[in-house]
């Protein structure tokens, strides 16, 4: 086994904190042969229970977690960072206008980016999970002038996971037999999961499917509102299944998509698909020798294009808010 990898999970107190930490330090984020120090960020008022996540963690012996450093200070906790994992944000309380909830975020991504640019590896790669993950990205990104900003990204893992999912039950086939499913844009309800290039076992999928209303009128809004409709079930949010998500975003970032296929990140726009250059928003994105790239040139039809701008157009709006707030 070579050096470790710091891995710094923000907000690691919380549920997904609680879901994704034993998985990290149990070698499911870099593999089985990657030992990893994690760093825990947390409000003052959180570290209590982040030592005692810590002291589990502990309890576990797992061979490859070589150490555990709480912090309350973004800067100490991104010092030398590898992989960031942001997922501690200030949640939309009851009655809170879009512009106090950008607000209380800037606060917090604007400081944690400026703490990954004065103090992370050169080789950092940062995954925004916190809600609104995209603009919060973004946020962090323009208060890390020195860091480039492909290395900035947000999770739209999950929507693209919980997609698959429902294509491959509604057509019988497994989730393996599913490759080139998109999720576009915000991750948020206007988001845009897009079949019109999806394969199931290299069949076209809307041929396979055969039911346009079943994808405008259910596949689309499932996906949308899953997070509602686990909130609705289980009494709480999504946790073990974002968690996993994080893991897969990172994993394929480093280890690469499988050929003939892609995956669904929140990257910044280089201007391609009519998406505003700078933009971090939702694409097809490839991954190979540690890079992503956008995938060039596909075909994009109307209902797509309609369905693309509106998510992108919120995400310019959340944008322009913030820079009207003045939190960058
Ligand atoms: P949670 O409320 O259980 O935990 C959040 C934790 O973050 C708390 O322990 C809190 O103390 C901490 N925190 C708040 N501000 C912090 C700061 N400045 N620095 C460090 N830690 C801080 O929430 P949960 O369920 O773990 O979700 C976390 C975030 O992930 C939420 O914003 C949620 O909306 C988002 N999310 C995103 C998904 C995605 O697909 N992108 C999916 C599911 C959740």
């Amino acid at each position: 086994a070579g050096a470790p990898v710091t891995v710094t999970v923000t907000g690691a107190a919380g549920q997904i904190g609680y879901a994704l930490l034993f998985r990290i330090a149990s070698g499911h984020l870099l593999g089985p042969d990657v030992p990893v120090r994690l760093r825990l960020l947390e409000v003052p008022q959180a570290v209590k229970a982040a030592e005692g996540t810590a002291m589990e963690l502990d309890d576990c012996a797992f061979p490859l977690l070589t150490g555990i450093d709480i912090h309350d200070d973004a800067t100490a906790a991104f010092d030398g960072v590898n992989v960031a994992l942001l997922v501690g944000a200030r949640p939309r309380g009851a009655g809170m206008e879009r512009g106090d909830l950008l607000s209380a975020n800037g606060g917090i991504f604007g400081p944690q980016g400026a703490a990954i640019n004065a103090g992370a590896a050169q080789d950092v790669r940062v995954l925004v999970v916190g809600n609104p993950a995209n603009t919060n990205a973004w946020i962090a990104a323009q208060h890390a002038p020195d860091v480039p900003k492909d290395r900035f990204t947000a999770m739209t893992r999950l929507d693209h996971n919980r997609a698959v999912a429902q294509l491959a039950a509604r057509t019988g086939a497994g989730v393996e037999d599913i490759a080139r499913l998109t999720i576009w844009g915000n991750h948020s309800a206007t988001q845009y999961p897009d079949l019109s290039h999806a394969t199931v076992r290299g069949t076209p999928a809307l041929e396979v499917v055969d039911d346009e209303a079943w994808v405008r009128d259910t596949f689309i809004p499932t996906v949308a509102k899953r997070g509602a409709a686990i909130i609705e079930a289980r009494g709480a949010s999504s946790a073990a299944s974002a968690a996993n998500a994080a893991l897969d975003h990172v994993r394929t970032w480093v280890t690469g998509t499988p050929a003939d296929d892609w995956t669904s990140a929140g990257v910044v726009s280089d201007g391609s698909y009519g998406v505003p250059e700078g933009l971090i928003s939702s694409f097809p994105v490839i991954a190979r020798d540690g890079e992503l790239s956008i995938v060039p040139d596909l075909e994009i039809d109307d209902f797509s294009r309609a369905r693309i701008d509106a998510s992108v157009a919120e995400l310019v709006e959340e944008r322009d808010a913030v820079r009207a707030l003045g939190l960058v």
